[in-house]
């Protein structure tokens, strides 16, 4: 898997990351006979890898969660990612768009104005989840997600700029909730969410995540027909933003980017050391998703742990979920001499969402430069910066093609 982090351009460069990549490789994992020994469905189809130790704790409970998954049927009712949530500043959806049209093959396909915000459905393939950027229509507006963003020193900047959730289709949302929260799984109360968007009477949510401050949003809704949700009053783009975003798509075209860049492989969520299994865990009590398996990622003093949805042939159409941790908590930095950079970044910006991966096609140019560093090199061109470091997620597994890339 060859794979470049970028910081998106511009005053969202901070808080919403893109990621480039392409493919996966396998590896045997440590705990392999151990898992086999346990008899869990999804456990025996699927080998776990990784040089990752997890705890007995994990290591217990992993396949107590799947057995329950399947005797409860939420195996059975939920398929997949079919929406992915982002939220910006107000003033500042248009600069993300430009952003999506530069860097992805995300396009607006609709727009609607509820009570709170100005919604953007994005769409790429219809195959692949829709991407819904949202915009309080206030300056000032404040809910629980700007709650715990205000609580964290460089988060606090831009408390309304970050990642909700993703949607999980299911073939009965109600059913669904109702088994969860019988696991202990809570609810937000639609009567008390704020942002008119989640309390959509299509869309279920849960409380945000102890561990990633994520929500899980369940629908049985189809996505694809968003005039059917009663998200708001319709809305178009003007003239003028229009002509922006066609001046940056034009750009796009021209270094063949729509050729190369296609949907989105992961979505990768950065979490304090101590809570790296209980988000892992946490995440696959409410989804279909399975422990793919975990990598250190030695230099960088931590680890990346990735989950998939079992029922797909092509990661686009249900992209990866990622957890990241350092291997130790940052007070006992000065005692060891390692790097902490994965809980820096917690610590600076809290538990949420640390970059979107975009897969970029494998293969190299006429003259010999891969696709991968192609594109990065025409982005870093149009003033997009890249991290000057590689921390974390997408090291783990593909180091003969790792590239870093950065202006400085
Ligand atoms: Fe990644």
């Amino acid at each position: 898997m060859a794979c470049v982090k970028a910081k998106s351009h511009g005053s969202l460069a901070k808080y919403l990351k893109f990621a480039y990549l392409k493919s996966l490789l396998y590896h045997w994992s440590p705990d392999y006979d151990f898992y086999q020994e346990k008899m869990s469905k999804i456990m025996q189809k699927f080998q776990i890898t990784g040089d990752k130790e997890n705890s007995k704790f994990f290591k217990d409970y992993l396949p107590k969660i799947f057995d329950r998954r399947e005797a409860s049927g939420i195996d059975d009712l939920i398929n997949g990612i079919r929406g992915i949530v982002v939220q910006v500043s107000n003033g500042e959806s248009l600069k993300y768009l430009m952003e999506l049209y530069l860097m992805t093959p995300y396009r607006f396909w609709k727009g609607y104005i509820s009570s709170t915000h100005k919604v953007f459905i994005m769409q790429s393939k219809p195959e692949f989840p829709v991407l819904i950027i949202l915009e309080p229509l206030a300056v000032d507006y404040y809910d629980r997600f700007s709650a715990i963003d205000s609580l964290y020193p460089r988060a606090q900047e831009k408390a309304n700029a970050r990642y909700i959730g993703e949607i999980y289709h299911t073939k009965n949302a109600r059913e669904t909730a109702k088994i969860l929260s019988s696991q202990e799984i809570r609810f937000q109360d639609p009567a008390e969410i704020k942002n008119a968007f989640l309390s959509n009477k299509n869309f279920i949510v849960t409380d945000l995540s102890y561990f990633t401050n994520n929500a899980v949003i369940y629908t049985n809704s189809d996505l694809l027909d968003p005039d059917s949700l009663g998200l708001g009053e319709p809305f178009t783009l003007t003239a003028d933003e229009l002509t922006q975003l066609n001046k940056v798509d034009e750009v796009h075209r021209k270094y063949g980017l729509d050729k190369l860049v296609f949907g989105i492989d992961h979505l990768a969520t950065r979490v304090l050391a101590n809570e790296r299994e209980d988000a892992i865990l946490e995440f696959l009590c409410m989804t279909n998703y399975y422990f793919w398996g975990a990598y250190n990622i030695e230099d960088s003093n931590s680890s990346t742990n990735i989950c998939r949805n079992p029922n797909i042939n092509y990661e686009l159409h249900s992209p990866a979920k990622v957890f990241t941790a350092n291997n130790t908590p940052f007070y006992v930095k000065t005692i060891d001499g390692l790097p902490s950079p994965t809980e820096d970044f917690v610590r600076n910006m809290g538990k949420r969402l640390h970059h979107i991966a975009y897969e970029v096609e494998d293969g190299a140019r006429e003259d010999g430069v891969k696709n991968i560093d192609y594109v990065v090199n025409k982005l870093i061109s149009e003033n997009i910066p890249f991290l000057a470091q590689i921390i974390g997620e997408c090291k783990e597994v593909i180091s003969p093609r790792l590239r870093e890339k950065t202006k400085n």
